[in-house]
């Protein structure tokens, strides 16, 4: 199970000799010396699109704490990217950031090629264990006003994207890892100029089930995390940022207040943990009670 082992430290410990292994560390108390092991385990890896900024952000830090190493991907903020990979690799975890527009189905196959030459050179394994369909945009318009091309650009990012990225990504992911779906609590309920977006992130859910029936037999799980109005740039950054907005959600939250990133990353962390193995086709809203 472990690929090699090295000493961390040793230093002088009054004590019997002992022998003690965590997760990721061996204690060996041995004329009174007390030496700690880290040994390198089999670390599953996760793949969450989106991760540049916002929830998929979020998520991706909150993955790395579980101790999972993340490729994330953006689709035009490298730099900010960049700064997420930092910040996980100072987690101690493996990262990578590469360039994704899922919008763009007809690159998805070059995509995982880069995947799984990252996956060798960095990770230095060559299958990932968790998809995280993050990736998205909002268009705020009435169901009489919405445009094909608004329409066409929202089933693209949010719904054929995620359904392609996932059939081609089956190839490169390890049985018995997880799919994380992103809906939106806007699927639950309803507000005037989303019916386009929520209705996207319905088909996600829909979708969701049938994954989860199908790749179960590869021990796959598949569910959905649907946030509530949630403070990031998403939408123009109007729930952070319009005042009115912001206390009319809060106004209407049981909980009394806008959702905040921290709210959404752990529950998509929790996910990818082995306590949550059990849970399987489940639509998670975490929306502090929004619209009860
Ligand atoms: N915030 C909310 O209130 C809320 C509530 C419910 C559900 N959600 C869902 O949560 C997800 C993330 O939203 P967010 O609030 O984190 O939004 P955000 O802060 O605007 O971040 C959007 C992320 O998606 C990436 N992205 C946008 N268009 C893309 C495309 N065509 N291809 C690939 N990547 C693309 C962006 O990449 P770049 O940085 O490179 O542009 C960025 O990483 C979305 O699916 C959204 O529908 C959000």
């Amino acid at each position: 199970m472990f690929k090699n082992n090295h000493i961390v430290k040793v230093f002088d410990f009054a004590q019997t000799d002992r022998k003690t292994t965590t997760n990721n560390s061996q204690f060996i108390i041995h004329n009174s010396q007390l030496t700690i092991k880290k040994m390198a385990v089999n670390t599953k890896t996760a793949l969450v699109t989106g991760g540049s900024r916002g929830l998929g952000k979020n998520m991706a830090i909150a993955i790395a704490k579980k101790g999972i190493d993340v490729i994330i991907t953006y689709n035009s903020k490298k730099e900010e990217a960049d700064l997420v990979v930092k910040e996980i690799e100072g987690l101690g975890q493996k990262a990578a950031a590469l360039q994704l527009n899922v919008a763009e189905s007809n690159t998805f196959d070059a995509f995982y090629k880069e995947v799984e030459s990252t996956l060798k050179n960095t990770f230095k394994t060559d299958k990932f264990d968790f998809l995280i369909n993050n990736a998205g945009i909002g268009i705020h318009n009435s169901f009489i006003g919405t445009t094909e091309a608004e329409f066409d650009q929202l089933t693209n990012i949010q719904f054929k994207g995620p359904f392609f990225l996932t059939q081609k990504g089956l190839n490169v992911m390890n049985d018995g890892g997880g799919i994380v779906n992103i809906s939106t609590g806007l699927a639950r309920f309803s507000f005037p100029g989303y019916a386009a977006y929520a209705s996207m992130k319905g088909a996600i859910e829909t979708l969701t089930k049938y994954q989860a029936k199908e790749l179960g037999a590869r021990k796959i799980r598949v569910n959905v995390v649907a946030p509530g109005a949630i403070e990031t740039d998403f939408g123009g950054g109007v729930v952070r940022d319009n005042e009115q907005m912001n206390q009319q959600i809060a106004s209407v939250t049981a909980l009394g207040r806008v959702g905040l990133p921290d709210d959404i990353g752990g529950v998509v962390a929790f996910l990818c943990t082995e306590d949550a193995r059990w849970i399987n086709a489940q639509r998670i809203e975490a929306s502090g009670g929004m619209m009860l």
